[in-house]
């Protein structure tokens, strides 16, 4: 195994560092190994493009792939700071204990998290070498802004190498009630490690409550409202705030792309080439246990034999894209998908129709916009979610107002999106009438559920909602500046 170097030394002069576990770009092979970079399609960087550029920003992540030492580079006015990662710290770190601990522990175990001593190591160590990265670029009294579940002890490590930063954490994913999270063997290192920010976001009101019931459990810190407050290793004390910030999509780029003439002839094409079915189902969502796509099936493949649908007149299209394959309980979820759509095919296709057209792929943009204007019916079938952004996307994509989403109340979008039909998918009953609803929903409902749906997203979009968590850092750092003064 070969150490990755430490990342060098740089100047502080990042006003605003963010960290995340995977740098904002893609690698592009051309072959010979040295490859050019491609911004990656998420949210989270367009709406920091603005803000990264005013701030002299840097990003802090992972290049992707085991074992490649970059240097750090500018990539279209932000400084991009890699962190390599030995192919065993990518087993142990990423694939162990972020993806077979936290991710299954945080939602609500729906798969079992398995605890395992030299994961922890190893995600001690690599978040260490986060923290050591990040604070060798930021500015003296600069933000640093630490994304998500990987990196849940950057906050206190950064803390206590940078007094001088003001630090904010977002957690992308739920935070679980406390009776599950005290599972975890390191629960109060993973407490202390997040309270090491000023300012830790999460989802849902529902997450940031769970949260804190832990911090009083657990830590048996004051929490009042959304304050809490930390005690310092001299005895003094701060506030550190824990509140709900709800992220969201660049709702105008999935507009422009709707308006656009050869994606509305794209949508017509799919339509066209699925044998025009009177209603099409879609579901797009990576190939993850946590977004209920088994519980889906079912309840499709339940309609097509109880006859309430035929495949004549109805497709379901799902979009799984892969995701972290080497972690066992995502190949066996792959199998048992992969075989329930090869059953259902098998029983319902005609020589002209096909019951579930089924893509183990990942596309671009400009495809899923297509494949949202050409489906009458989103379904959005999560067993628990953070947010759910692809239900936001469907939505932002409706320029025509038409279309239904279906949409599961155990995904953080449900808060959100009270005009969309909700279900639990859990039960399999309510899932079929609900997806029966949809499909005959007359033309003049889905015009107001949707109406009410877009107008929710177009104001709530990513740019608001990096603003408003800015914003917060903003008022942090005044009142630890007042705060010193008043000292
Ligand atoms: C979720 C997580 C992100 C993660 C993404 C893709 O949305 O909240 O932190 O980046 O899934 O997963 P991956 O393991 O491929 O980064």
């Amino acid at each position: 195994m070969t150490e990755p170097h430490p990342p060098a030394e740089r100047d502080r002069t990042a006003e605003l560092v963010v960290v995340a576990n995977r740098l904002p770009v893609d690698r592009i092979a051309d072959g010979d190994d040295e490859g050019g970079w491609r911004r990656s399609p998420g949210g989270l960087v367009t709406a920091l493009e603005p803000v990264m550029r005013r701030a002299d920003g840097a990003w802090v992540g992972w290049p992707g792939q085991p074992d490649i030492e970059v240097e750090p580079f500018e990539f279209e006015g932000t400084h991009l700071v890699p962190v390599a990662l030995s192919a065993d710290e990518v087993e142990k770190y990423y694939e162990g204990m972020s993806n077979d601990t936290f991710w299954p522990l945080y939602h609500d175990v729906i798969a079992e998290p398995r605890y395992r001593r030299v994961w922890w190591d190893a995600y001690v160590r690599v978040n260490r070498r986060f923290a050591e990265a990040t604070a060798a670029i930021a500015a003296p009294g600069g933000t640093v802004w630490v994304q998500d579940y990987q990196l849940q002890l950057v906050p206190q490590m950064l803390r206590d190498a940078r007094p001088d930063l003001t630090i904010g954490y977002f957690h992308h994913i739920p935070f679980p009630a406390y009776g599950l999270y005290s599972q975890l063997p390191w629960r109060r290192q993973v407490l202390e490690g997040l309270l090491g920010a000023d300012v830790i976001g999460f989802q849902r009101v529902a997450d940031a409550g769970n949260f804190a019931r832990a911090v009083r459990r657990q830590l048996r810190y004051e929490t009042k409202a959304s304050g809490i407050t930390v005690p310092n290793p001299d005895g003094s004390t701060r506030r550190a705030l824990a509140r709900a910030f709800p992220i969201s999509i660049d709702a105008s780029s999935y507009i422009e792309l709707a308006r656009r003439p050869d994606v509305r002839a794209r949508a017509q094409e799919i339509r066209e080439s699925l044998g025009n079915p009177k209603k099409i189902l879609l579901g797009v969502d990576r190939l993850d246990y946590t977004k209920g796509i088994r519980h889906r099936m079912k309840a499709f493949g339940e309609l097509l034999e109880d006859g309430r649908i035929s495949v004549e007149d109805v497709t379901l299209v799902q979009v799984a894209s892969p995701s972290r394959e080497r972690v066992e309980a995502y190949m066996q979820l792959r199998d048992e998908i992969e075989l329930t759509v090869g059953r259902i095919n098998g029983d319902f296709d005609t020589m002209d129709h096909t019951a579930i057209r089924y893509l183990h792929q990942a596309y671009p943009r400009e495809e899923m916009v297509a494949l949202f204007l050409a489906a009458d019916v989103m379904l959005v079938t999560a067993l628990r979610d953070g947010m759910n952004l692809v239900a936001k996307e469907y939505v932002a994509s409706r320029i025509d107002n038409r279309g239904v989403l279906v949409l599961s109340e155990f995904a953080g979008a449900a808060d959100e999106l009270p005009s969309a039909i909700r279900i639990n998918p859990h039960d399999i009953d309510g899932m079929k009438d609900a997806i029966m609803r949809a499909i005959d929903m007359p033309a003049a409902e889905q015009g107001r559920r949707m109406r009410a749906l877009r107008k929710k997203v177009i104001e709530a979009d990513v740019a608001r909602w990096s603003r408003s968590f800015l914003d917060a850092l903003d008022d942090a750092r005044r009142q630890r500046h007042g705060e010193r003064a008043q000292a």
